[in-house]
């Protein structure tokens, strides 16, 4: 069965050309995984295969029988009420069934039928079903009220939300930020089993290795389907350029790494949970991954002294909860440290702690003198969202000395430049950014202050897997 059919689709900005005259189709039990470029067209292009966008040209034919929900990469998810009550909303007819068997009981009417209804729609299980939802996707307080959640929380609550209102298809935009180690296992348990037809974007790549039947990329505009998971688009793309000329070779040798990389984590995949643990650390040990984005980053070296942060027995409580106790830590200059630890545990937090931004509730931390911190926020808030990406820049300023070489100086526009905005780009209003461009640009602004100390939120999310 077709569930989509999309053809001759094209999609152009001003600032850039997504897409030109792309057709995508897309059967039932079919899981696409959509990989691109930051800033390539692939939240544009799930945009328009959910109907909230229009193409600029080509047609979108969705299968009319079926259910289809989409989850954005940054949900806004305005909800009134609790996160319990927001998943459950994903299933409006049993919702409904439940007000009906309230109202009728408040006036003491007959309840058969509704009771028979609910039993029907397995309406009891449901509950339970939400509540495990709402667990394994790291949300602790079922009843917290979601306009006081984080905007991890909530992604994971519309997450949450998405999978169990079951549709046919399930449209995903990078699902996997903001979860910890358990619950993306759990995600990806639950699309591999899952029925339904499923269309996503992740920079996960084991996710997107075990979940994908077919890879489709968005690359010059155009886009290219590859049968079987991430594994196989890797060989098959090795193979179609192995045809192609030789100047390839550079960026032949890196697809040759990475299917290295993913050959020697197969075998460790399969012990789950600690694989993904592994992954993680091999992420942290390994730097060259961070230079193949092909950012230069360059900072004048301010001058760091032996003293950077000392914390002293430091202990952080919130709601009468501790998120940790006791914790003594000295860094030294040159440490690179990582913070892992399940959804909730308080990793932002600890951070925030660390670098000063807020005391802790006893013990104290002291910040050496030579120290300027700079931060890359898990969610960037201190962007204008309705000036350009220049000027966002040079609100931090116009121009940063690099303390190095004869182009000592470096002006906003360069400095756009080395992060990869063109110029064009660069009058784009920031709340036309994709999700990785935006903390491409908060890096960028965070980078700007020339820190010799730099404290990174979940660094990874959003950004390409190239
Ligand atoms: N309403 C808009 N007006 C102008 N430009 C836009 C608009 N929406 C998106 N864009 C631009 O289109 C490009 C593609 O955006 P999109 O969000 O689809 O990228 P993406 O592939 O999902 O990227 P990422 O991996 O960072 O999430 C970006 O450069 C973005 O700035
Ligand atoms: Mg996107």
């Amino acid at each position: 069965m077709t569930i989509v059919s999309c053809t001759g689709l094209s999609k152009v900005y001003y600032e850039k050309t997504l897409f030109v005259d792309v057709s995508f189709g897309l059967q039932a039990g079919e899981r696409v995984g959509i990989i691109g470029r930051n800033g390539a067209g692939k939240s544009s292009l799930l945009r328009i295969l959910a109907g909230i966008d229009e193409p600029d040209e080509g047609v979108v034919a969705i299968n009319r029988d079926i259910k289809a929900i989409y989850l954005e990469q940054q949900p806004l998810l305005e909800e009134q009420g609790t996160a319990l009550e927001a998943v459950k909303s994903g299933r409006p007819d049993v919702v409904a069934l439940f007000e009906r068997f309230e109202r009728e009981r408040a006036a003491e009417a007959d309840i058969t039928e509704t009771l028979t209804l609910l039993d029907a729609a397995d309406a009891w299980n449901l509950e339970a079903k939400a509540h495990r939802y709402l667990g394994a996707l790291g949300i602790t307080d079922h009843q917290q009220r979601v306009s006081t959640m984080s905007g991890g929380q909530r992604k994971r609550t519309a997450l949450a939300r998405a999978l169990f209102a079951e549709p046919d298809l399930i449209i995903l935009d990078e699902p996997t930020n903001h979860l910890d180690a358990d619950a993306v296992q759990w995600l990806q348990d639950t699309l591999m089993t899952w029925t339904g037809a499923v269309v996503f974007v992740t920079h996960d790549r084991y996710v997107l290795d075990a979940v994908s039947t077919r890879i489709v990329e968005l690359d010059d505009h155009k886009l290219y389907s590859y049968d079987g998971g991430y594994e196989k688009y890797l060989e098959r793309k090795e193979e179609r350029m192995k045809v192609a000329d030789a100047t390839a070779e550079h960026q032949r040798n890196k697809l040759r790494r990475e299917l290295a990389w993913l050959a020697k984590g197969a075998k460790a995949r399969r012990t789950k949970q600690k694989s993904r643990i592994d992954w993680i650390a091999e992420m942290t040990a390994a730097p060259e991954r961070t230079k193949a984005r092909e950012i230069e980053i360059t900072v004048g070296g301010r001058y760091l002294g032996g003293r950077i942060i000392d914390a002293v027995d430091v202990a952080f409580q919130r709601d009468g909860r501790t998120l940790f106790h006791n914790h003594t830590w000295r860094a030294k200059p040159l440490d690179r440290i990582g913070i892992i630890g399940p959804n909730g545990a308080g990793k932002t937090t600890l951070i925030n702690v660390l670098s000063g931004k807020i005391q802790p509730t006893t013990g104290y931390v002291s910040i050496g003198e030579t120290v300027t911190i700079g931060t890359l926020e898990q969610e960037p808030r201190d962007l204008r969202e309705d000036a350009t990406v220049l000027q966002n820049v040079r609100d931090v300023a116009e121009y940063i000395d690099t303390g190095v070489g004869r182009e000592k100086y470096l002006s906003a526009r360069e400095l756009c430049e080395r992060f990869l905005f063109t110029a064009r780009q660069q009058h784009a209003y920031v709340h036309t950014l994709s999700g990785g461009e935006r903390r491409r640009l908060s890096l960028l602004r965070s980078l700007m202050a020339d820190p010799n100390v730099i404290v990174l939120d979940e660094p990874t999310n959003d950004f390409d897997i190239a």
